[in-house]
């Protein structure tokens, strides 16, 4: 049994750590991703793509990993779980963010509405003042994050999206609101 069970460790560590098989390296905050049906599988997988800098800038391994850790810790202390969904956990006041960053609204409705030149720095703007770009009939409140914050949350939600998690969520644009 001991055996069966550290095989099934070692084998879900395999599949889930950072730089597993589903899992890429946060480096990968450095590349394009797309978002492609697999039609082997039945759903949409993430695929990496050409080098694609994140605010004008490549981040080796270690800064990138630097950068998850921050983006992890605002996420965890401002609670952004009590509205949002990550990987399955947290709530659907707001949308889910598992997959936010291939949000076609980033590059439709929120470039143009802050004047952005690109979707990191889109994010960047609406993260620092949502309720200045609302797009939704439930809106944001501000959280007050300083610009580094809210750029090492994008790189975390960027890292996020690469990550491939079996198809999950479905249809991940925004949800219908209720009301
Ligand atoms: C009180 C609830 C609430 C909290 C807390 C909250 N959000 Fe939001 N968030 C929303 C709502 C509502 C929207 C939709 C706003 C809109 O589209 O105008 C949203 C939109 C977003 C979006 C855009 C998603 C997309 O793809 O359309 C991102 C990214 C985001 N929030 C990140 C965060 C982060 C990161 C935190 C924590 C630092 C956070 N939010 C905390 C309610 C919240």
């Amino acid at each position: 049994m001991l055996v069966v069970l550290t095989f099934l460790t070692v084998d879900s560590l395999n599949v889930t750590r950072a730089g597993g098989i589903q899992v890429p390296n946060y480096d990968v905050i450095n590349q394009e991703i797309g978002y492609a049906n697999d039609w082997s599988r039945g759903f949409e997988v993430p695929v990496i793509g050409a080098s694609e800098p994140l605010f004008g800038r490549t981040y080796s391994l270690p800064e990138a990993t630097e950068l998850m850790k921050l983006g992890k810790a605002v996420i965890q202390s401002r609670a952004c779980m009590d509205c949002h969904t990550f990987f399955g956990n947290g709530a659907y006041y707001g949308p889910d963010l598992t997959k936010s960053w291939l949000d076609p609204a980033w590059s439709q409705i929120w470039m143009p509405m802050t004047g952005a030149a690109t979707r990191g720095d889109a994010m960047v703007e609406f993260l620092m003042h949502p309720e200045q770009y609302p797009t939704w009939t439930r809106q944001m409140p501000n959280l007050h994050l300083t610009r580094a914050e809210a750029q090492a949350v994008v790189a975390y939600l960027k890292w996020m999206s690469a990550v491939d998690t079996n198809g999950f969520p479905a249809h991940f644009g925004r949800i219908q609101t209720q009301n």
